[in-house]
């Protein structure tokens, strides 16, 4: 059937370029603010299309009754759960920027890349606009935008470092991002791999190592890492093997910078040295039997800052009585080769005599957000973390510290303690890192039996579903958490959780009805280890 009408809620940037774009090829259009939805219906037109921010989709599209029109809605990351209550849905979402509403009308008759999903007429509104159209499912929808994200901002991103670099040169930046758009053009033509030249392709060390010494610390690691991707693509255009020298390379040079030390004296030294030459220092503090999450937080500080100090130190302080303590997993050999590979400068590995030369009597207490989830567990917990983190940060002085969201708890109190204490330091949150199951990363996953480490997937996995349950609408916090209990009880293997709290993500406290920035978090014993997740989702208040 030809389309003749549509109807499009949201009148933002791609509400307006949708309506422009549609009206020129001849459909009438009705364009709606989001809050005029809750007394439209899917009728009288033949197509209604949620252009609202992500988050709004699935609340619109509750508030607009079910009709013969067909619901679309036009967002890359978003599948079509939230459509699910019209019988006719579907999604369109151009593969381009709509900057402007003038702008984003041009474009999208511009014969450009549309990916539909669901009813036909997503398909159709792109043949009206002159496009060519693909079709992405629900399964694929993160990988998609992904890809989406890769092509577009970490090129711009990208070229962020183009801008920077040639500035310090002093070159104008026009000239390499002509470099740019002749690589850029050569891709088009002749693909990826045949248009790669340069030191990495040609395993050229030498002028690799000149470059790594010649660059600021800040910027190293996106050059190492993309060094890197481009030797694998070099490797896999010659049909070899993706070949380490590269990295062997990177590694052999950090091994030469890193620093080990076992005391705060000389730690405070070198930390002051580097400071007085202006340089900025980066925190990370672990307690070993390192994995990639904790690379990941020794990563983000290698890139933001010249000198990054990680600390390996397993805080007898933090440990209850009955706790793993004595048999925490140890393996220093191995944690100083993973701290040199992510970009740590020093490493920090006090004993406990250090740390503590005499039973100590000073001690902090975050009180209220200690006291829940975790706390209620294990009582003396967190003072334990927030005396030993404040001594971290006085050892590490001003400073950026990275912490895992993984111990969602723990960031919080020790945001709370910085602010409340008046440290000079930065906290910087970074997100969890997951096995290929989806199973957070942690020391203690070392415990687990392969069956254990199977089962215990479904931690993250009822985490995800509930966020889904979320996003389709249920606001009731006791029906999510039932519905994440009852998918984990589906695991013999593991206990029922510990608790599984629904939270203010800034305050901790518990919510009964979901709105604003909300962080699922659950703790459940797996076999020996107490396994700790958590997910947020943001909705609107
Ligand atoms: P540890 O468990 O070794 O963790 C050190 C840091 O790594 C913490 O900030 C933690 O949140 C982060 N981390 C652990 N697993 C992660 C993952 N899968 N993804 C992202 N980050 C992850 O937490 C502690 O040590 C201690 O309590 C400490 C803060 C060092 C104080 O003793």
């Amino acid at each position: 059937m030809a389309l003749a009408s549509i109807r499009i809620v949201g009148p933002g940037r791609a509400g307006q370029s949708f309506a422009q774009a549609c009206e020129a090829v001849g459909l009438q259009v009705d364009l709606l603010a989001r809050e005029a939805a809750v007394a439209s219906a899917a009728s009288d037109v033949d197509v209604v299309l949620i252009a609202t921010p992500d988050r709004a989709i699935a609340q619109v599209a509750r508030a607009i009754s079910p009709g013969d029109a067909v619901v679309l809605h036009c967002s890359g990351a978003t599948g079509l759960i939230p459509l699910a209550g019209h019988p006719r849905h579907g999604s369109i979402h151009p593969l381009m920027a709509l900057p402007s509403a003038e702008v984003g009308a041009t474009r999208l008759r511009d014969h450009g890349w549309f990916a539909v999903a669901g009813d036909p007429a997503a398909a159709q509104i792109v043949d009206l606009f002159g496009g060519q159209s693909f079709v992405v499912d629900d399964a694929k929808r993160a990988l998609y935008h992904a890809t989406a994200a890769v092509s577009a901002n970490h090129l711009v991103a990208l070229l962020g470092q183009v801008e920077r670099l040639a500035d310090q040169v002093g070159v104008p930046v026009q000239a390499f991002l002509d470099l740019a758009r002749g690589s850029f053009d050569d891709v088009v033509a002749h693909g990826a791999a045949a248009a790669l030249t340069g030191p990495a392709a040609r395993g050229d060390h030498t002028t690799l190592d000149a470059h790594r010494v010649a660059l600021p610390p800040s910027e190293r690691g996106l050059y190492d890492t993309l060094v890197v991707a481009a030797q694998h693509l070099a490797d896999r255009s010659r049909g070899v093997r993706p070949c380490v020298h590269t990295g062997r390379r990177i590694e052999r040079e950090r091994r030469m910078t890193v620093q080990v030390t076992t005391t705060l004296a000389e730690t405070w030294e070198l930390l002051d040295a580097a400071r007085a030459e202006g340089k900025t220092v980066g925190l990370v503090p672990t307690m070993g039997f390192l994995h990639a999450g904790h690379a990941s937080l020794i990563q983000a500080s290698a890139a933001e800052n010249d000198v990054t100090l990680t600390t390996i130190f397993v805080n007898p302080l933090q440990f209850g009585a009955d706790e793993d303590l004595s048999d925490y997993p140890r393996d220093l050999e191995r944690d100083l080769k993973l701290c040199q590979e992510a970009g740590a400068t020093v490493v920090l590995t006090p004993s406990v005599d250090e740390m503590y030369p005499q039973p100590i009597v000073t001690t902090v207490t975050v009180n209220e957000l200690s006291e829940a989830m975790e706390g209620a567990q294990r009582p003396t917990h967190f003072a334990g973390v927030a005396t030993v983190v404040a001594k971290l940060f006085h050892i590490g002085g001003r400073c950026r510290a990275y912490f895992g969201e993984k111990d969602y708890q723990q960031l919080a109190v020790v945001r709370r303690m910085v602010s409340d204490l008046s440290f000079q330091v930065q906290v910087i949150g970074c997100p969890i890192v997951r096995e290929e199951n989806g199973l957070a990363m942690s020391s203690r996953n070392t415990y687990l039996s392969t069956e254990q480490f199977a089962a215990a997937a479904v931690l993250n996995r009822s985490l995800r579903s509930a966020v889904e349950l979320v996003q389709a609408g249920e606001r009731d916090a006791d029906v999510v958490r039932s519905h994440i209990i009852d998918m984990i009880a589906t695991e013999p293997l593991v206990s029922a959780p510990d608790y599984v709290a629904i939270v203010g993500a800034d305050s901790l406290q518990p919510l009964t009805q979901l709105s604003g920035d909300v962080r699922i978090i659950l703790a459940a014993q797996v076999g020996r280890p107490r396994l700790l997740d958590n997910i947020g989702v943001s909705l609107d208040r």
